[in-house]
């Protein structure tokens, strides 16, 4: 059994007159680094608010099927609990910030577990040093880049020491150098604290070489999963006009055997081929 287990999930908003997702069957394991992506409208948010129990116990409407997040039945246990299990980063962080240091935003959420002063002291530094922001601990969290900003909500959601992290685009506001360190600190975060990882991510570029797996989702149903030299290089996923990275479409124009999904890589393969 996954970490997390989607069976046969159905779900339609109360003041929808269709369902968002159709019948959603989904197995993420334990350490899995998964991308989520598909065209706007698609249901990736959805899902995503599904996979922290937010819907169905924060949200009216027709709910099917079932969701254990690491042994836990969505509809059986509340928000307060799964989100001990599940972190879940969105696309704003600005949103989410509210203290006055960053310091006090992480300590935040293990203040409210009710911990011990030392156990919330030793989490919040290694939640910062996780994601190397201990240099901004004293730091505003308004007066900081929208990069670092996400490596706080990231840090605080660490803090709660979470198996799981779900990311809702969270680079979507960011310049590409910051979103690259984002991305870099995903897989670090899978690498080296086996992390599960699921990824919403438009930037198909940056994330191919370093995900798992990808879900291709289109209308509420998810149209293709696995590995993603197998999915991205798919007809599928070029017949639903999201954009496909572009060492896909270069290898596709040469009429390459081989589905590499880094330059260098393919850099390799055509040196062999001269
Ligand atoms: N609170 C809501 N009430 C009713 N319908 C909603 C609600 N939130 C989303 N929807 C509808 O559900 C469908 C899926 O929306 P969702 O936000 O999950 O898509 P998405 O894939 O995240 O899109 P995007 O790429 O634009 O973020 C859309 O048709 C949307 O209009
Ligand atoms: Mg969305």
């Amino acid at each position: 059994m996954g970490i997390i287990e989607v069976r046969n999930l159905t779900f339609k908003y109360a003041n929808s007159d269709k369902p968002s997702l159709y019948n959603i069957n989904l197995s993420i394991d334990k350490g899995e680094f998964l991308l989520i992506t598909g065209p706007t409208g698609c249901g990736k948010t959805t899902l995503c608010k599904c996979l922290n129990g937010l819907i169905p116990n924060s949200y009216n409407g027709d709910f099917n099927g079932e969701v254990i997040i690491d042994g836990l039945s969505t509809k059986e246990h509340p928000v307060h609990e799964i989100a001990q299990h599940v972190g879940l980063v969105f696309q704003d962080p600005e949103n989410e910030l509210f203290c006055t240091s960053v310091e006090k935003e992480i300590a935040f959420g293990p203040e409210n577990l009710g911990l011990s002063r030392e156990e919330i002291r030793r989490r919040v530094e290694e939640a910062m040093a996780m994601v190397g922001i201990s240099h901004l601990r004293e730091r505003s969290p308004y007066e900081l880049s929208g990069g670092e900003q996400q490596k706080v909500a990231i840090a605080a959601l660490l803090a709660m020491k979470p198996k799981i992290l779900v990311l809702d685009e969270p680079t979507s506001n960011l310049d590409p150098f910051s979103a690259y360190s984002i991305l870099n600190l995903l897989f670090n975060l899978k690498k080296e604290y086996e992390m599960t990882i699921i990824l919403i991510e438009h930037r198909l570029d940056m994330v191919a070489k370093i995900v798992d797996r990808c879900v291709i989702m289109n209308e509420g149903r998810i149209i293709a999963i696995g590995p993603p030299e197998e999915v991205l290089y798919s007809d599928i996923v070029e017949s639903i006009g999201i954009g496909i990275p572009k060492i896909v479409k270069l290898v596709k124009t040469l009429g390459l055997s081989s589905r590499p999904l880094s330059s260098n890589v393919l850099a390799d393969i055509l040196k062999v081929k001269k």
